[in-house]
This record gives C-alpha cells, sequence and structure tokens, in this order.
C-alpha cells in the first residue's frame, strides 16, 4: 500500500516536472497584486463566501426544477445590484431612501475619513469591479428570466456565465493586506 502510494507520488512528480503545462501549480504566478487594507479584504472574503452559497443555492434550485425558488433567491442576492452599479460607475452609494447623497470626502477643503464603500471603490481595478458588476447582473437576469421564461436550461447557461467570472477573476488578481497608511490606488501618482 505505501510502496504504491510512493510509486504514484514519484509518477506524478515526473509528470509534473516532464511535461510542460501540466505542472500548472508550478508555474510563475502573473496574477495583478490588488493591496486592500485587512477590513476591506475581511469583507470581500465575506462577500466570496457568499457568493460561493448563492451560486451553489441557484444551482440546487434548477436541479430541483424550483423555478420559484431561483426567482427568490437571485431577487434576494447580495450585495444589492445598485451598490455594485455605484462601487463599479464611480458614483457615491445610493442611500436607502434615495435621499442624502453622501458629503464627498474632499468636500470643503476638509478630508473626511473615507468609508469601506469609497475605499473599495478606489482601491480596486476597474476591470475588476467591471467583473463584480457583470456577476451581478446576471443574476439580476436570472431573477427576470425565471419569471419571464421560466426555462431551467436557460438558467443553467446563466449560472455557467457567472462560473466563467469567478474562474477569470480568480485567475487575473490576488488580493494582499496593504500597509496601513500606505495610498489608496486612486491617490497614486
Ligand atoms: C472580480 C473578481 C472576483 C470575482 C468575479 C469572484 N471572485 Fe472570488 N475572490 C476574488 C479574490 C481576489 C479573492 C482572494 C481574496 C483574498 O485573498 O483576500 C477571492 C476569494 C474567494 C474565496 C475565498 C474566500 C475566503 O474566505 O478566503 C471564495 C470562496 C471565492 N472567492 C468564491 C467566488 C465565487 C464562487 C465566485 C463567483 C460566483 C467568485 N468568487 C467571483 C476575486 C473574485
Amino acid at each position: 500500500m505505501r510502496r504504491a502510494f510512493a510509486v504514484l507520488a514519484a509518477s506524478i512528480v515526473v509528470a509534473a516536472g516532464g511535461l510542460p503545462g501540466i505542472g500548472a501549480a508550478q508555474e510563475a504566478d502573473h496574477r495583478i497584486i490588488v493591496p486592500l487594507p485587512d477590513e476591506d479584504r475581511a469583507r470581500l472574503q465575506e462577500d466570496m463566501r457568499e457568493f460561493l452559497r448563492q451560486n451553489t443555492g441557484l444551482l440546487n434550485a434548477v436541479i430541483d426544477g424550483d423555478m420559484d425558488r431561483v426567482r427568490e433567491m437571485a431577487q434576494g442576492a447580495r450585495p444589492p445590484l445598485p451598490r455594485i452599479r455605484a462601487l463599479a460607475s464611480g458614483a457615491s452609494l445610493p442611500s436607502p431612501d434615495g435621499k442624502n447623497p453622501a458629503v464627498p470626502p474632499e468636500a470643503g477643503g476638509r478630508q473626511r475619513p473615507l468609508t469601506l464603500f469609497e475605499r473599495m471603490q478606489r482601491n480596486l481595478p476597474q476591470p475588476f469591479k467591471d467583473m463584480l458588476l457583470g456577476m451581478r447582473e446576471t443574476v439580476a437576469e436570472i431573477e427576470r428570466d425565471a419569471r419571464e421564461i421560466g426555462d431551467s436550461k436557460h438558467t443553467l447557461r446563466q449560472l455557467s456565465t457567472i462560473q466563467g467570472l469567478c474562474v477569470s477573476c480568480h485567475d487575473l488578481y490576488k488580493v494582499v493586506s496593504k500597509p496601513p497608511g500606505a495610498p489608496n490606488l486612486a491617490e497614486q501618482d
């Protein structure tokens, strides 16, 4: 048993070293580094775990052929679409009642501390924010189409589009902890 394992392990090492393209884990990491303060990074990771739960929940609802549940889950998806739209467009965060637009941080010559939303807006690269928006908009389309079309195969294709965005972004970006006091992306140069 132990010998069989050793032989297997050795053949994996040989295969990984000997066949270019197979040992992907050993290739250089070319992902773009995105530094985020620890608090913001923790929040992003929390959102990510929520994305995984949501996508799995939607997939299970489709498997059960329950398009009402698909619609309800997509409707309740977090974060809300207006928040992600504002994040990607650079607009200030809409307040829940639609009134009181946030005072810009640099207004009146006095700099107030940035909110978490504003830091995310400044620190995340534009294509990163665009992919988050693409994902969230597809969830909104899932809700609409579950209501108007009600075709589970169509929903599956939409879920697969979302999965493609999960994969692309994870292949492209790597988040690291930003030292306190380091400038935000939008404040460099
Ligand atoms: C726009 C980019 C982007 C998209 C889209 C994206 N992710 Fe992520 N995800 C990241 C980054 C960057 C990290 C690493 C965060 C870190 O280490 O601080 C991450 C981390 C995660 C983690 C680990 C969280 C943790 O607790 O450490 C999970 C799980 C995850 N993503 C799931 C998903 C799923 C599922 C999707 C699609 C439904 C998705 N992500 C879409 C960028 C993205």
